[in-house]
C-alpha cells in the first residue's frame, strides 16, 4: 500500500474477545507503558490530530480500541501497563485483557511497543517484547519523544540501548508524535511484516 491514509476511523472498543471486529484484515497493536504517547504516536502515523484521545493524565486508554486504516489494516490502541496510581483492579484487569487479546486475534501481524527514549526498556516493556514471539508477533521497537533529544544525542541514546538489549541499532526506531519525524520508517516496518 501507498500510505496515503484516505480512512481512518474508530470502529469499536472491547475488553474481551468477543467484543473484537471481525480478524478480518491485518492488524497492527500498540503497546507500551502508560502515558509514553502510544495515541499520540497512533494519530502522527495516520496523520489526522484527534482520531485517538491523548491525555496528560496516565493510564486514559482502559479498553482495547480498534481503528480501520483504509478498510485494510487494523491499528490497536492498547491499554498502557506500568502506572501505578490507576485503582487495583483496573491494574488487575490488564494482564488478563492483553493475554486474552494475544491469544485471540489470529490477524495480528505485529506488535510495535511504544518506549520513551529518555526512560528507554524497562522491565515490563522488555516482558512485552520477550512475550510476543511466544504468540508468533513481531515486535517492533519504537522509541518516542524522541524531539526531547538532539539530533546527536538521540543516535547516541539509540546505540546505548541497543547494546542494553543486544540489538542492532538499527532495529530501534525513533519517532517524535509532535516533530513529526520516524512515520516512514515505522510504516516501512508495518508493511513488511503485515504484507499491506
Ligand atoms: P495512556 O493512554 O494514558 O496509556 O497514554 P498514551 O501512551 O496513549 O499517551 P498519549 O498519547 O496520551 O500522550 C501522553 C502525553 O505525552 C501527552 O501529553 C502528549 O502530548 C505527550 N507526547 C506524546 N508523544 C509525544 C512526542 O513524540 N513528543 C513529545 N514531546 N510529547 C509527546
Ligand atoms: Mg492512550
Amino acid at each position: 500500500m501507498a500510505w496515503k491514509i484516505e480512512k481512518a476511523e474508530f470502529v469499536t472498543s472491547a475488553v474481551e474477545p468477543k467484543g473484537y471486529p471481525p480478524p478480518d484484515r491485518p492488524e497492527v497493536a500498540f503497546g507500551g507503558r502508560s502515558n509514553v504517547g502510544k495515541s499520540s504516536l497512533i494519530n502522527d502515523l495516520v496523520g489526522r490530530k484527534k482520531l485517538v484521545k491523548t491525555s496528560k493524565r496516565p493510564g486514559r486508554t482502559q479498553t482495547i480500541n480498534f481503528f480501520n486504516i483504509n478498510d485494510e489494516l487494523y491499528a490497536v490502541d492498547l491499554p498502557g501497563y506500568g502506572f501505578a496510581k490507576v485503582p487495583d483492579d483496573v491494574r488487575d484487569a490488564w494482564g488478563p485483557m492483553i493475554e486474552g487479546y494475544l491469544n485471540h486475534r489470529p490477524n495480528l501481524c505485529a506488535m510495535v511497543v511504544v518506549m520513551d527514549l529518555r526512560r528507554g526498556v524497562e522491565e515490563d516493556d522488555f516482558e512485552l517484547i520477550m512475550a510476543a514471539p511466544l504468540f508468533g508477533i513481531q515486535p517492533i521497537l519504537v522509541f518516542t519523544k524522541a524531539d526531547k533529544f538532539s539530533r546527536n544525542k538521540r543516535q547516541q541514546r539509540r546505540r546505548e540501548l541497543a547494546r542494553d538489549i543486544d540489538a542492532d541499532p538499527g532495529e530501534l526506531l525513533l519517532y517524535s508524535s509532535t516533530r513529526g519525524f520516524g512515520r516512514d520508517d515505522l510504516w516501512k516496518r508495518i508493511s513488511y511484516l503485515c504484507g499491506v
